[in-house]
């Protein structure tokens, strides 16, 4: 890409943010169509780097399915420690589907079934000998919508590290509740209505608590799909700092539809398009100087 081609995916991405409908232009539409459909019908080869220096977690050949229609396609990915990895793509490219892969979630979905070799610092996640309980807790997920329990604040938090017998007693559990909240940049607005309901914060802070729960396990991962859809833009700019902050603890993978959240928190992009891994790459690059014609259709906003 030239340099004022360059300045042009930036103000079209910064466009898009603005207008979300990323309605395809006329002009470009039987081209990208074009794009579009070479990759439904060929044998794909990520470009970029899949491979994270540091990985805690490494998919392989990963196939996803619904009943007979298949949903991702031999995806290869690692999730780096102490790094962000962004997901994007159009809907239904397979964002979600991927992350239900790292912890099992997709167990839940009757039709679903998934390949591939999924491992957590070596362990296959996927083998009959995996906790599932123990790896959801190793492998966190915050999801769009924020979903406490109908519990209080401090029971929403202290149920976890209960279930794992993280505590031996009363003393141990305030303080992982406190840290965890802390953690999530909550525990000032919440710890004097620790024994009200979760329910009753505010989006932006629900999103938080569930936050707070997930890190009071101790996990390795935390996932997130599309945690800031449901906030407003403070409430999400709060989030976006705590996923820098909780960044150098573990190791992060977002899904997000907004281009500029990707700029801001990451420093992996991945591309998912029709259930393929197109593209990934350090985040600058993705945004700046992608290397395949259907990233840059879509970080440009022609396509999505
Ligand atoms: N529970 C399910 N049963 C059957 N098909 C499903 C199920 N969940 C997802 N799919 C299909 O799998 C494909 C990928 O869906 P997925 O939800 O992973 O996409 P996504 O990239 O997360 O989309 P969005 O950005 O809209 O959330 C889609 O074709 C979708 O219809
Ligand atoms: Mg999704």
């Amino acid at each position: 890409m030239s340099g004022s081609q360059t300045a042009e995916a930036v103000d079209l991405a910064e466009e898009e943010q603005l207008d979300n409908s990323r309605a395809p232009r006329m002009d470009q539409s039987q081209a990208v169509a074009e794009d579009f459909q070479s990759v439904a019908q060929e044998e794909y080869e990520t470009h970029g780097t899949v491979t994270a220096e540091d990985p805690v977690m490494t998919v392989r050949d990963c196939n996803v399915f619904y009943g007979d229609a298949q949903a991702l396609f031999d995806v290869n990915l690692d999730i780096g420690r102490n790094q962000v990895v962004a997901l994007i793509g159009p809907s239904g490219c397979g964002k979600s589907t991927f992350i239900r892969c790292l912890n099992r979630m997709n167990d839940t979905i009757d039709t679903a079934v998934v390949t591939g070799d999924i491992r957590l610092y070596g362990e296959d996640i996927n083998s009959k000998s995996t906790d599932v309980v123990l790896l959801r807790a190793r492998v966190g997920m915050v999801f769009q919508k924020p979903n406490p329990f109908p519990k209080s604040i401090f029971e929403n938090v202290a149920y976890g590290p209960r279930l794992h017998g993280l505590a031996s007693n009363r003393a141990e559990l305030d303080e992982i509740v406190e840290t965890s909240l802390r953690r999530a940049g909550l525990w000032e607005e919440a710890k004097d209505r620790l024994d009200q309901p979760g329910t009753g914060l505010s989006g932006g802070q629900q999103q938080r608590l569930c936050i707070a729960r997930t890190i009071a396990v101790n996990p390795e991962v935390i996932l997130m799909d599309e945690p800031c859809s449901a906030l407003d833009p403070i409430a999400t700019a709060r989030i976006e700092d705590l996923i820098d902050e909780l960044s150098e603890n573990y190791a992060i993978a977002i899904v997000t539809h907004s281009m500029q959240q990707a700029a801001r928190v990451s420093q992996r992009t991945a591309y998912f398009h029709l259930g393929k891994l197109i593209e990934v790459d350090e985040t600058n690059r993705i945004f700046t100087n992608p290397g395949h014609k259907l990233t840059e259709d879509y970080v440009t906003g022609r396509f999505g």
